[in-house]
């Protein structure tokens, strides 16, 4: 069913079988005459990558790690074919972007999920100009290869930077310790203590928990290379470069600094913050920094180290040809320097929210199941039959995420970039915010893209042992 003035949805042999008439709404309101249409195409296959002298492996968008980068302009129509080649089923879920709920990628909410040897034409105006990145919604698929970066330019920036660098990182265990699956069996198997308390004080502006202490994670990668054989970005002195930065790991945040240098922080999850100097920031994952930084001469270490567990990955940036590359295991003294917090960062005056009181609070208690390896919401593991916040479209929701446990948990929120509850009303925009060890953060957002929506740990075992809830309205 083809909705008037829009392009047909869906292709191959699985396409959505009706269009809501709320989705035609919020496309038909996006969608401007004269919109670009920017064509991809995608393959999730099984594959052999070198993550730099470490061959493994895996499943990966065509042969590259990250994968394709896709790069649009607000207001543009993307459209992307994937197909699949892995041996199972999976789909495609567009990070950060307030898209049409039927384009989500959310298998059994938003589409059906697209089987081994089928196609998939995901076709949507692009809302907002960000860093955002792009990953399968199936299981612990973007714990393999299977993600990349999707950069939106704003057609009304003005020449901010000379240059850029997208940096993803990850932490690697396909291929290397086994996979994702059989690691989420063993934590399993392991019963009620993985996940507990492990002597972690409460420390702030420190991301620790995770299960980094139980699953083996033998290799981060920042751009799919291990820190022994790092990518090197080549740049000339004094040149602006913006750094986008997402962490794309399923159970590491990563502490990133840049050795010599200030960092300025410029975005979160892809909206303007007011500028902000740090040493290095914190990124857990699922979130985006953009940052800004002015290069000097030399060789420079981009370090991130991951949070509450050893191991890091790096990324050099180079201005002069002739200085010595730094050592691996380089330690830059911004590092251990100050880290910008939420409560830092200042969204831009054209980017908050319309000063408004929510007409509704939602309380999402983050807890732990006393029957084994289970993540709840409330008390409850998901179920995709299941709208475990319902409310109206129009309303301003503040969503409470309430952490009971000891664990870190990077909170994600679909189609939808909420705002950081602070007094004076201009948190930043975030679209995955950090839950800190038995700590409160809130979350405002106007419900104005009705649809079933995910809001999820963004830890992907956690999110797999059901640590997920649906958010739906009509
Ligand atoms: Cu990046 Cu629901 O995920
Ligand atoms: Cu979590």
């Amino acid at each position: 069913l083809t909705a008037p003035g829009l392009a047909a949805c869906g292709a191959g042999t699985v396409s959505a079988e009706t269009l809501p008439a709320a989705i035609s709404r919020v496309e038909s309101t996006r969608r401007k005459g004269g919109a670009r249409t920017v064509t991809h195409s995608l393959v999730a296959k099984p594959t052999r990558l070198d993550l730099g002298g470490v061959q493994v492996d895996t499943w990966a968008y065509g042969d590259e790690l990250p994968g394709p980068r896709l790069r649009v302009t607000a207001g543009d129509v993307l459209r992307a074919d994937l197909r699949n080649e892995l041996p199972a089923d999976t789909t495609i879920h567009w990070h950060g972007l307030a898209l049409r709920n039927d384009m989500d990628g959310v298998p059994q909410v938003t589409q059906p999920p697209v089987p081994p040897g089928a196609s998939f034409r995901y076709e949507f105006t692009v809302p907002d100009p960000g860093t955002h990145w792009y990953h399968p919604h199936v299981g612990l698929q973007l714990d393999r290869g299977l993600y990349a970066p999707l950069i939106v330019d704003d057609p009304a920036e003005p020449g901010r930077y000379d240059a850029e660098l997208v940096v993803v990182l990850d932490d690697w265990l396909d291929g290397v310790a086994g996979t994702p699956d059989e690691q989420l069996d063993k934590l399993r198997q392991g019963g009620m203590h993985h996940g507990w308390p492990q002597g972690m004080a409460e420390r702030p502006t420190s991301l620790v928990g995770g299960d980094g202490g139980d699953v083996a994670h033998p290799h981060l990668v920042a751009n799919g290379r291990v820190a022994t054989a790092p990518r090197s970005f080549e740049a000339r002195p004094g040149q602006r470069v913006r750094i986008r930065l997402i962490n794309a790991a399923a159970d590491t945040a990563f502490r990133v600094a840049l050795g010599g240098h200030r960092l300025t922080v410029t975005a979160s999850d892809g909206f303007d913050t007011e500028p902000v100097e740090t040493d290095a920031v914190l990124i857990g994952m699922g979130e985006r920094y953009d940052l800004l930084v002015t290069l000097g001469d030399g060789a420079f270490p981009l370090v991130a180290a991951a949070e509450g567990k050893p191991g890091r990955a790096l990324l050099v940036l180079r201005t002069s040809p002739q200085a010595a590359p730094p050592p691996a295991d380089v330690r830059p003294a911004q590092l251990s320097g100050r880290v910008v917090t939420l409560a830092d960062l200042r969204s831009t005056p054209g980017h908050r929210l319309p000063a408004r009181r929510p007409d509704r609070t939602l309380t999402l208690r983050l807890g732990m199941s006393h029957r084994g390896y289970e993540w709840l919401i409330n008390g409850r593991a998901f179920d995709p039959r299941r709208d475990d916040l319902p409310i109206q479209e129009g309303e301003r929701v503040r969503l409470r995420f309430v952490n009971q446990t000891m664990m870190f948990h990077p909170m994600h929120l679909h189609g939808h970039t909420g705002q950081v509850v602070r007094a004076d009303g201009a948190g930043p925009r975030k679209d995955t915010v950090v839950a800190l060890p038995m700590r409160t953060v809130e979350l405002d957002l106007d419900a104005d893209n009705p649809g079933r929506w995910m809001v999820h740990c963004h830890n992907a075992y956690h999110a797999e042992a059901g640590m997920m809830a649906l958010m739906g309205y009509t």
